[in-house]
């Protein structure tokens, strides 16, 4: 096991009407004047974001309101709501959404106590400061309710780009299982493909002898496997939502990732994907998870063979582990198939004559060298295959 620091100061509340709870907690970590960060509109639909405003008026906090934001958040709402903030003189956000509305909020908070551009914080610039900020979770998905991470989009040029530092981690979040319900059963799947996703990349370690989290990334991904496909036929089955919620928080604000080398590759190929046409991160990722992995996995035949036989039941084949390792690569294609998510780059949208925009988008785009680094280093030529295969 490698050394590692691991910070993770986050208050979580999790059950049933507990966002009644956001003005008080507000208030307990520091906020007095708020802006409330929300999307498109599904929380005024679904009444929630009436029950937050009544839970800050309860606790007499002023609050100004920012909606809007897209899936695959832009940076232009994060401009917006930056100047909102310092004319406002806001020292708390609270995001009422999904990974999407978190991360914008995310964004605001660096940008709000910075004089330069927030861009260059997803450029690599180190993160100092940021005001604090809160969510209200409304999809299990990205993790962003744990995690120190945070995705935005440019709008010039499109780029899909990350940037991380512990003070982005939430102060608290509000995680209540029945807000899910609302989900289309699209989203609730792309959702369950994310936590996957982050539980595989993690798995993909160069790092030896880590059973501690190789065995807790396993249980989380039986647990995904069991409660996915009951989620996605019964939508209110509270039980097996609030097991989701869990597992996407804690797959993600990596308790099971210290200590090992992580692979992150898929997610890189995915993010030109949902920053070129839009998609769903959940479902580029269900495209892209088993491509990348039949491309990858002789690096290490053995680790992809565990998974197989760990996670999915297949028979381990000491003989030929190969077979074992592909066969559980195709587990993996039917279970996302099975719960509704794309598995073709056409099902995306996307188009084969767009893969050199992809690829040069991915590996010579802002602050890209040419290669992208995880399990195993990617050049170009890589990454064209890659997305030819999904195109296959
Ligand atoms: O905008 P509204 O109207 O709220 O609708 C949203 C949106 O259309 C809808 N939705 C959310 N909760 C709902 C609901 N509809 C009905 N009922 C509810 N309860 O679902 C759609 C998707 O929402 P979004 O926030 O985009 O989903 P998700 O949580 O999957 O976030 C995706 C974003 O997170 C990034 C992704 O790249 C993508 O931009 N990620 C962030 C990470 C992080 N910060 O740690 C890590 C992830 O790997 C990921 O990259
Ligand atoms: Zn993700």
């Amino acid at each position: 096991m490698e050394n590692f620091t691991f910070y993770s100061p986050t208050y979580f509340d999790f059950g049933k009407e507990t966002e009644s709870h956001a003005g008080k907690l507000i208030k307990r970590f520091g906020g007095s004047k708020v802006l409330i960060h929300y999307g498109g509109g599904s929380v005024i639909r679904s009444g929630l974001l009436d029950r937050v405003k009544k839970s800050l008026e309860d606790e007499s906090l002023a609050y100004v309101m920012l909606g809007g934001v897209q899936p695959n958040p832009r940076s232009g709402l994060v401009y917006e709501g930056i100047e909102l903030c310092k004319k406002e003189g806001v020292d708390f956000i609270l995001a009422v959404g999904g990974g999407s509305v978190i991360d914008s909020a995310k964004a605001i908070a660096i940008g709000t106590c910075y004089d330069g551009d927030f861009w260059d914080f997803y450029m690599g610039k180190p993160i100092e400061e940021a005001i604090p900020v809160g969510t209200v979770l409304t999809i299990a998905a990205a993790g962003s309710e744990g995690s120190p991470d945070s995705v935005i989009t440019k709008e010039e040029g499109m780029l899909k780009r990350a940037t991380s530092g512990n003070v982005l981690r939430p102060k608290f979040s509000i995680l209540n299982p029945a807000l899910t319900q609302t989900l289309p059963p699209y989203q609730t799947a792309a959702g369950i493909t994310d936590i996957m996703a982050h539980l595989y990349e993690r798995y993909l370690t160069n790092t030896k002898e880590v059973e501690v989290t190789d065995r807790l990334l396993e249980a989380l991904l039986l647990t995904m496997i069991h409660e996915g496909p009951r989620v996605i036929a019964d939508p209110d089955n509270y039980e097996a939502r609030a097991n989701i919620m869990w597992a996407g928080m804690v797959g993600h604000n990596n308790t099971c990732g210290v200590g090992r080398s992580q692979d992150w590759n898929s997610h890189t190929i995915e993010h030109e994907l949902s920053a070129l046409y839009d998609c769903a991160h959940g479902a580029g990722l269900a495209v892209t998870l088993p491509a990348v992995f039949r491309y990858v996995y002789k690096h290490d035949v053995m680790r992809f063979a565990k998974v197989a036989s760990r996670v999915w039941g297949c028979q381990m084949d000491f003989d030929n582990p190969e077979s074992t390792a592909l066969a559980g690569i195709t587990a993996l294609e039917t279970f996302l198939k099975s719960i509704g998510m794309p598995v073709r780059f056409d099902e995306l949208g996307a188009k084969k004559e767009d893969i050199p925009t992809l690829v040069k988008n991915l590996c010579y785009g802002e602050g890209r060298d040419g290669k992208i680094q995880g399990f195993v280093t990617l050049y170009a030529e890589d990454c064209r295959k890659i997305y030819e295969m999904m195109a296959e």
